[in-house]
């Protein structure tokens, strides 16, 4: 029966954009995508394509691999508009944070909610970002910060699977200290506790921290990245926002899958990061709504030869952005990478982050995720902003509503 039911599919006739290999657009002009189950097969030109059960028509629409979202803090209670305002008015998210503000506000909201209502607010925001194209999305917990609650966040982003994207889940903890502790050494003594029942759960796919002056000192990441490791699990980490702390040296060091933000990154952080294939996640909409004016050494970080990867880093205080799109063009206005740079980053960059190596690119044997749109060429979607040109979104060889 299921054999009967698994029909080999094929889409020809569009633009693709492969971005097969390690640069380049990798275009081909009215190519094909032959699709088996939840892989693509078979990608060239149409002249050239295999039979099929199925054909569907492209009519030249451009054609991408999926975004890949790998950095985010999708699920949580609450709003923070308040400090946006605050913002305005001169207040700083260090000053807002010292203040009891910030992260801890999100907390006691994320705390105070029930599973239900995580569940209905981060599905209505996971489905923006899947309007715009999301296929694989990253999310973290730390805005629990005690086990129950740290354990619903997991467990609220691992059924957001079930819309039809595919879900990695990176525990936070160590993200802020909770009001209940007064020393970080005991409260990151919790969080290293906490690990192996969750990972035992299933709910844990790598492990993150926030190493700066306002939360963990990397002595104290260096714990979690050790407990982490015990138990077979990457890392990656909130590195060099707002100062250099040295942290992404300390994360190579650990062989982390991305160092993420890195305004602040020095010339030996570069080094490590290059020499432990540590992918450089640069989040525009962070950079953006702080009004940071410290770019990260994007130059250095190429001349080094460190993968660069863009996302959203959706959360209700830096980065309260779902739109991949925008984000592609702020990455190339505000951080001036070129749009091949910006697509590779929310694409097969973006995976590379994750550890994954199986999507981001429109290559035979990668998993069938892929985008169709209303346009040309993937450059004008990095030219444009405020407005998304998605006809289709295609999840491993599923066509989903959009
Ligand atoms: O990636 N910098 C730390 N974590 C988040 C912000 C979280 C928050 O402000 O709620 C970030 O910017
Ligand atoms: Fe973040």
């Amino acid at each position: 029966m299921a054999e009967l039911e698994r029909r080999v599919k094929l889409w020809r006739g569009g633009r693709l954009a492969t971005l097969a290999g390690e640069q380049g657009w990798g275009l081909i002009d009215d190519g094909a995508l032959l699709v088996d189950g939840d892989q693509l097969r078979w990608v060239g030109p149409s002249a050239d394509a295999p039979a099929a059960d199925e054909v569907v028509e492209l009519h030249g629409a451009l054609v991408t691999a999926g975004f890949v979202d790998c950095h985010t803090h999708l699920v949580y209670d609450g709003n923070r508009a308040n400090e946006f305002e605050q913002r305005l008015l001169g207040a700083s998210y260090a000053d807002i944070a010292k203040a009891g503000g910030g992260i801890r506000s999100t907390v006691a909201a994320t705390r105070a909610a029930s599973e239900a209502d995580l569940l209905a607010s981060a599905t209505r925001r996971a489905q923006a970002l899947m309007r715009e194209g999301v296929t694989t999305l990253e999310i973290k917990s730390g805005y629990g910060l005690d086990a129950a609650t740290e354990a619903r966040m997991l467990r609220v982003a691992r059924q957001l699977q079930s819309l039809g994207l595919d879900v990695r889940t990176t525990y936070l903890a160590a993200h802020a200290l909770p009001p209940e502790f007064t020393n970080a050494d005991d409260y990151i003594t919790a969080v290293c506790e906490w690990l192996p029942e969750l990972r035992a759960a299933g709910l844990v796919d790598a492990v993150d921290a926030f190493c700066e002056h306002i939360a963990f000192s990397p002595a104290q990441t260096a714990r979690v990245f050790d407990a982490a490791q015990a138990l077979g699990l990457p890392v990656k980490l909130h590195a060099e926002q707002l100062s250099d702390q040295g942290g992404a040296a300390l994360a190579a060091g650990y062989r982390a899958l991305s160092c993420d933000h890195l305004e602040y990154l020095s010339p030996a952080g570069i080094q490590a990061m290059a020499a432990a294939g540590t992918v450089a996640v640069l989040l525009p909409g962070a950079f953006y709504a702080l009004r940071e004016t410290q770019l990260p050494p994007i130059q250095q970080l190429r001349d080094a030869g460190v993968p660069i990867a863009i996302a959203t880093d959706h959360n209700p205080g830096s980065s309260p952005t779902l739109s991949p799109l925008l984000m592609l063009n702020m990455a190339c206005v505000l951080f001036r990478l070129t749009p091949e740079e910006a697509w590779r980053g929310l694409t097969v960059n973006g995976a590379r982050a994750l550890g994954l190596r199986d999507r981001g690119q429109l290559v035979a044997g990668q998993r069938a995720d892929f985008c169709v749109w209303d346009a040309g060429h993937p450059r004008e979607l990095a030219a444009c902003f405020g407005h998304n040109p998605l006809t289709e979104r295609v999840q491993q060889g599923m066509q989903g509503a959009v």
